[in-house]
């Protein structure tokens, strides 16, 4: 268990297509999950992927199951591992055609100091596994899809910048929000 350094945006590292876990209940894995878990909690963030810490694995971290003074206007997530996971948007489609999409804030540990508003798929149905490979198949939407929508971007080397479509909403958390920092970095 440990603390680890997470890297930052310009990293080669963040960047990779991230490769499937292929042996479950291991010693290996169960190791890299409390460091990223270590990792998530020291650094107060709504979750964290494997990537970030440098290990080129499908796996994420997210959620506390309870509401964190750093982000008071979040609901609460379940803590979650989640390993090889798949997103599938879900709802009906908006007008334009395709599936509706909501817009908030979102930060990144790996781009530290600043915000964006990133639009998101407003329902998902995710899958994958737990560490010990007992199947995880949940339908959720907004601050939840949300955060697993961030954390698997980072499974295929997408950084939540690369996903802003209004740049006049995108800047430095201080400027922003004087004051406070009440969004969450995820
Ligand atoms: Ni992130």
């Amino acid at each position: 268990m440990a603390v680890r350094d997470i890297l930052k945006m310009g990293d080669a590292r963040l960047l990779r297509i991230a490769k499937p876990v292929t042996a479950f209940d291991t010693d290996v894995l169960h190791l890299l999950v409390l460091d990223l878990l270590d990792t998530m909690r020291a650094a107060q963030g709504a979750g964290l992927a494997a990537p970030q810490i440098g290990v080129d694995l499908q796996v994420v971290v997210f959620g506390s199951g309870e509401s964190i003074a750093r982000y008071p206007h979040a609901p609460p997530v379940p803590r979650t591992v989640l390993v090889n996971p798949v997103i599938t948007p879900l709802g009906e489609p908006d007008a334009s055609g395709g599936l509706r999409e909501d817009e908030d804030w979102e930060g990144c540990l790996s781009v530290p100091g600043l915000r964006a508003v990133v639009p998101r798929f407003a329902r998902i149905r995710y899958t994958g596994f737990d560490p010990y490979g007992d199947r995880i198949d949940r339908t959720v939407e907004g601050f939840h899809a949300r955060v697993v929508q961030h954390e698997c971007d980072h499974l295929v080397g997408m950084l939540y910048p690369m996903r802003v479509r209004d740049f006049k909403r995108f800047g430095f958390t201080e400027v922003l929000f004087p004051g406070l920092d009440a969004t969450p970095d995820e």
